[in-house]
């Protein structure tokens, strides 16, 4: 017999080598070499010819003639947010991923949202790897969930979590979180790229097999990426970034990927002392504590698919030695160095030796171009110690030229900013509405509207 040959393959890029190496050398990925056995031409070429007489046809219909699956196997939440972000609840039979950093609340919405389900008449089981039945039942007195319907195990073995979900006993099961589980067939530590996906897998095949609506939690590193479980995104059907201020602020729910519903959607809540509490109008709440200094300019910006009104603040102090240091909250700060090059180059504003600090109020994340001319006007504003009319919004792109460029759902920003008593909003030239003050690029923006001490 020939010595079979075997090949090591990275799982990551596909690139195969002869030898094994901690770290693949053509994508710089650690541990991701497999053996695989290479097989022979012959081997190939009878699998090939076996692998076409062994197919039988598919039964295809006509899309018309299907079905759709049924509307009404949707969990609702209790958060109707949520339930629009999850594309109007949680599908039965699907696969949730909730991301977000340790702290941020993810087990506390999900023993609301568990308390929500198992209350309207589901069988929900909330699975934790993480906390003892004493901890949870602590959180749950303080959130008030109390049902017979709602049942808790302590574990973190995957194979167990995902035979009791096959079992098909609860509509809703909780898995807190991937990081702890570990499958008894793999040797390596819980949290790892391996456990995590063949945990992930199992847990998919139970939930799809006994149409089983699983929502798993995965903790997020501080740069945002999912540690380990990223191999995970692929797998789910739905994931749901949680982000905002661990500490008090905003924090908001958004779909990264929803096979079920749209992405452009997003939950905002507040952490109370009774759990996560929705937040129905969050531009009155963000406006209520703010006192209009230098500095401070109010921006209409658009969060997943409503407008929002958020302050932005700006200080600007002399550097006290050598490079200045320029920080953002809430913003990029690639961005902001750009932005900050941009008013040096086309307006007079000298900002080389200013250390300079942008602060997005409640602790939200601008991922809106929009920002731009906000930002530029809030630097502005703190450089010359000069205030804009605080009936006044800004919104608006700024480009290298400094040019003011248009951006989308102008209509809807400004809306809101007649809701909450605004008198005008400074944007783009291109938008044609009277509550508009126009302005074609930086430089007069600034002239025109930051001259009153
Ligand atoms: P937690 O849900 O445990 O976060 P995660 O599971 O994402 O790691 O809790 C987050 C924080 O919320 C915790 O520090 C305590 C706080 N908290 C409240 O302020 N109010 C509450 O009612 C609860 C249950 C928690
Ligand atoms: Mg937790």
């Amino acid at each position: 017999m020939v010595k079979q040959k075997s090949r090591y393959v990275c799982q990551k890029c596909g690139f195969s080598f002869a030898k094994w190496a901690g770290r693949c050398e053509n994508c710089g990925e650690w541990n991701t070499l497999l053996e695989q056995i290479v097989p022979t031409d012959a081997e190939v070429k009878t699998a090939l010819a076996k692998g076409a007489v062994s197919g039988k046809k598919l039964d295809a219909v006509s899309i018309n003639t299907i079905e759709p699956s049924d509307a009404g196997s949707r969990l609702l939440t209790g958060f109707q947010d949520f339930d629009i972000v999850l594309g109007g609840g949680i599908l039965l039979g699907s696969v949730n991923l909730l991301a977000g950093q340790p702290g941020m609340g993810k087990s506390t919405i999900l023993m609301q949202v568990c308390s929500n389900v198992a209350n309207s008449g589901r069988n929900v089981l909330y699975v934790s790897g993480e906390e003892s039945a004493g901890q949870v039942k602590l959180r749950a007195l303080r959130l008030g969930a109390s049902s017979d319907k709602l049942h808790f195990a302590s574990s973190a073995s995957g194979n167990d979590i995902a035979k009791t979900i096959e079992e098909g006993n609860y509509d809703l099961v909780i898995v807190d979180s991937i990081q702890t589980l570990s499958m008894a067939e793999i040797s390596s530590a819980p949290g790892t790229v391996s456990q995590v996906s063949n945990c992930g897998n199992l847990i998919i095949r139970a939930a799809k097999s006994s149409d089983t609506a699983v929502i798993i939690v995965g903790h997020v590193t501080k740069d945002g990426t999912l540690a380990g479980p990223k191999v995970l995104e692929h797998l789910v059907d739905v994931v749901l970034n949680f982000e905002g201020d661990r500490y008090g602020g905003f924090k908001t729910i958004r779909a990264v990927k929803n096979r079920f519903g749209s992405t452009t959607e997003v939950a905002i809540f507040e952490m109370a002392d009774k759990g996560l509490k929705e937040v129905k109008n969050p531009s009155e709440v963000l406006l209520a504590e703010r006192q209009n200094t230098d500095g401070s300019i109010i921006m209409a910006t658009i969060e997943g698919a409503r407008p929002l009104l958020v302050e932005i603040q700006a200080l600007v102090n002399s550097t006290n030695f050598g490079y200045p240091k320029r920080t953002a909250s809430g913003f990029d700060l690639n961005r902001l160095n750009l932005l900050i090059a941009v008013l040096e180059k086309r307006t007079k504003l000298k900002l080389q030796d200013k250390d300079i600090f942008i602060n997005v109020v409640g602790g939200l994340r601008l991922n809106d171009s929009a920002a731009d001319l906000a930002i530029c006007m809030a630097i502005a504003s703190a450089a010359a110690g000069r205030k804009l009319n605080d009936k006044i919004v800004v919104f608006g792109e700024v480009g290298l030229g400094g040019e003011i460029r248009s951006v989308a759902s102008a209509d809807r920003r400004i809306a809101e900013a007649k809701k909450l008593g605004f008198k005008n909003a400074i944007a783009p030239a291109t938008i044609k509405d009277k509550f508009v003050l126009p302005v074609k690029d930086l430089r007069a923006a600034l002239v025109k509207y930051m001259n009153n001490k």
